[in-house]
């Protein structure tokens, strides 16, 4: 039975605990590109000039300036910066007493790694996808390791397809278990620190919302929609029957606050029964796999809007007056009031034509009526003088001459 509850508020969900960190292995990189070295913001770094006579002095420049603007020790072919600042990256040179260039070292300065923001995304049983951020700028060149294990198992590569993203994959994770470490590690030149996190895929389990939803009305049925669904992308097909998922689906007429719900499990098509009639409806679905109990609801599909069908014989007058304004805004096949009105149009304008004809007719009849009265006045008129002439003439006759 559909029950009236009111729209939760979608939550995002980072599954994560932070249990172990830093391993810090120092100047890894150093030298890695012959002529650069690294250095650590803040703490006291020390050059080397490679190629010079051991105990010979050597003069250092920077960026091609004798003159070093800040606070240094050296010491025969040594020089320490004591307290690094960003402005002291550039181009260190040493040269002999001639002046002759011995070597150049680019000193780059940064942090060491440090914990990296992890969370993770299981959209279906076979792929958690982990992302992160890192939670520090080191300005040096990083490098990130990732990896996961499974309790009494060795470290399986997390797989990260492109470098620079911070994302990766865990693909077919064991079923045999729901917990799994996952490892990672944050390297730079100047060492490395690995974040490590517990994630328990299971209550992690949030499917996507479910896909190519479509709402039909039923004929003759102006309380009934039918809706219809797809699983989800992520959530292959061959998990049918294995990993049935759970639907939730809510609707409401458009104005209304509260949604009804209906559930299915392992079913692509329901049934709203009782949509109020006329209305246009909102409705959503959301899903959740149906056997573990503690996965999560996808966030709620985009809305889809339909109406019921609609009775094209029946008046619309019972109707709430807001819905004579949504049905002139919207186009539907068949259109009740549009029907009714064409015929009661129709034979009002029967009606006057016949109308007009009668009282055509009965002025046609006036005319002919008058013409003829006129006809016989002009008639009697002609036989009155007729008479008249003849009287005389026989008068005139009897006259004696
Ligand atoms: C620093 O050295 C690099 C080559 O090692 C050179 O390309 C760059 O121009 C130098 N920069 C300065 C400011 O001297
Ligand atoms: C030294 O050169 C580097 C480039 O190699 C540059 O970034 C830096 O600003 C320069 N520093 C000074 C003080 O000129
Ligand atoms: C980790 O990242 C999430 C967003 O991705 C953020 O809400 C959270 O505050 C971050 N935590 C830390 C410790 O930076
Ligand atoms: C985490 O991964 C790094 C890099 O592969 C490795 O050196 C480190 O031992 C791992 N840490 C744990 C606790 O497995």
């Amino acid at each position: 039975m559909p029950g009236f509850v009111s729209c939760p508020a979608s939550q995002l969900v980072f599954g994560i605990i932070v249990l172990y960190s830093v391993h810090i292995k120092s100047e890894i990189w150093t030298n890695e590109v012959s002529d650069v070295q690294f250095g650590r913001l803040g703490s006291r770094v020390t050059l080397t000039c490679g190629g010079s006579y051991r105990g010979s002095p050597v003069e250092w420049r920077f960026n091609g300036s004798s003159v070093l603007p800040w606070p240094t020790q050296i010491s025969e072919d040594l020089l320490a910066l004591l307290s690094t600042r960003h402005y002291m990256e550039g181009n260190y040179s040493c040269h002999d007493e001639r002046g002759t260039l011995l070597q150049t070292v680019k000193l780059r300065l940064g942090h060491l790694p440090h914990f990296v923001n992890v969370s993770c995304r299981v959209p279906s049983h076979n792929a958690i996808y982990c992302s992160w951020l890192q939670t520090k700028a080191t300005h040096l060149p990083t490098l990130f390791i990732s990896s996961y294990s499974v309790k009494g198992k060795g470290a399986e590569p997390c797989e990260q397809e492109n470098i620079g993203v911070n994302e990766c994959t865990i693909t077919n994770p064991p079923i045999w278990s729901s917990k799994l470490l996952v490892n990672i590690t944050e390297m730079n030149p100047l060492g490395s620190n690995s974040t490590i996190i517990q994630v328990d895929f299971h209550k992690l389990l949030k499917p996507d919302p479910p896909d190519d939803i479509t709402v039909l009305h039923m004929e003759y049925q102006p309380t009934q929609l039918l809706v219809q669904w797809r699983n989800p992308a992520s959530w292959p097909d061959e998990f049918n029957g294995a990993f049935p998922l759970l639907f939730s689906l809510r609707y409401r007429p458009i104005g209304s606050s509260y949604w009804s719900m209906l559930e299915t499990e392992d079913n692509t098509s329901l049934r709203i029964m009782d949509a109020l009639m006329g209305h246009l409806h909102q409705i959503q679905i959301r899903a959740k796999d149906a056997l573990i109990n503690h996965s999560q609801w996808s966030e709620w599909s985009h809305v889809v809007e339909a109406r019921p069908w609609i009775n094209p014989w029946e008046e619309p007058t019972e109707e709430p007056v807001d819905f004579s304004y949504s049905f002139f805004n919207l186009s539907f096949p068949v259109r009740a009031t549009d029907m009714s009105l064409d015929s009661s149009l129709d034979l009002n304008g029967s009606l006057g034509l016949l109308v007009l004809l009668g009282l055509f007719a009965a002025v046609m009849v006036a005319i002919l009526l008058t013409i003829l009265a006129l006809l016989c006045v002009r008639q009697k008129k002609r036989d009155n003088v007729l008479k008249q002439e003849l009287t005389s003439m026989v008068k005139m006759k009897s006259i004696p001459i």
